[in-house]
């Protein structure tokens, strides 16, 4: 099964992602993790994308697409995959298309309203990047799952989201009319808790397995 998560900055898509790939067995392909991981490497690919990430920009589509061919190349893939943060752009879905088939497109649709307090009150872990919101960690500054020290995402700040939220409007909202047309979407309403948007997916992905 060969899955996208679509959704805005903050939706919930890596929440969810977790999980997903958790219950399905599916390799979890986010390519804003795969940035930040040559962030920190300080590759070639990582500088490049850094000066487009901190800005709230999307990195370019050739050099995003060229990542998740490779990436979705690797053995793991061979028997479905489940993609998060991409496609972002028309041109990386039509793309994607050219070496893939979609089974289903889960867009977690929620109100912009959400998500300015979601993402600048979002810590992740330095090691297994689970993610929490600072309202529910009581202080603690410590990843309940492996002990990992929680951060900071450096685009969880006002100005970048207010970015993010733009671009995600201008050029990653376009694909829900893209996927409509294709007839493989399933829009899932993002404002309940992380269980309740969970529990509404299953049904969606059990559908079509
Ligand atoms: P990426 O890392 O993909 O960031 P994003 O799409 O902006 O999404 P986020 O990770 O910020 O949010 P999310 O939807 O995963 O929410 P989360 O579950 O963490 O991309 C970063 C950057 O990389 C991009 O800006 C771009 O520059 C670049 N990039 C990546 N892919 C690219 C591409 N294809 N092309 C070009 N450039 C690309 O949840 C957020 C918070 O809310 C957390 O604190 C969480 O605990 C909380 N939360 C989650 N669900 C719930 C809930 N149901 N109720 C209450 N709180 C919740």
């Amino acid at each position: 099964m060969n899955v996208i998560l679509l959704g805005a900055p903050g939706a919930g898509k890596g929440t969810q992602a977790t999980r997903i790939a958790s219950r399905y067995n599916l390799p979890h392909i986010s390519t804003g993790d795969i940035f930040r991981a040559n962030i920190n490497d300080r590759t070639e690919i990582g500088v490049l994308a850094k000066s487009y990430i901190d800005k709230g920009q999307l990195v370019p589509d050739e050099v995003t697409c060229q990542i998740v061919e490779g990436r979705l190349a690797e053995k793991d893939c061979e028997n479905g995959y489940l993609l998060d943060g991409f496609p972002r752009t028309i041109p990386q879905a039509e793309e994607l298309e050219k070496f893939n088939k979609i089974d289903c497109v889960i867009n977690i649709d929620i109100d912009f309203s959400y998500l300015m307090e979601r993402l600048c009150g979002r810590r992740v872990c330095k090691d297994c990047g689970e993610s929490y919101h600072v309202s529910k960690l009581n202080g603690k500054t410590d990843c309940a799952k492996c002990g990992g020290e929680l951060y900071q995402r450096k685009d969880d700040n006002p100005e970048t989201v207010q970015s993010r939220l733009r671009v995600y409007e201008n050029q990653t909202a376009p694909l829900i009319d893209y996927y409509t047309r294709k007839g493989v979407i399933v829009n899932v309403a993002g404002e309940g808790t992380p269980e309740e948007v969970f529990a509404l997916i299953v049904k969606a992905l059990d559908a079509i397995k």
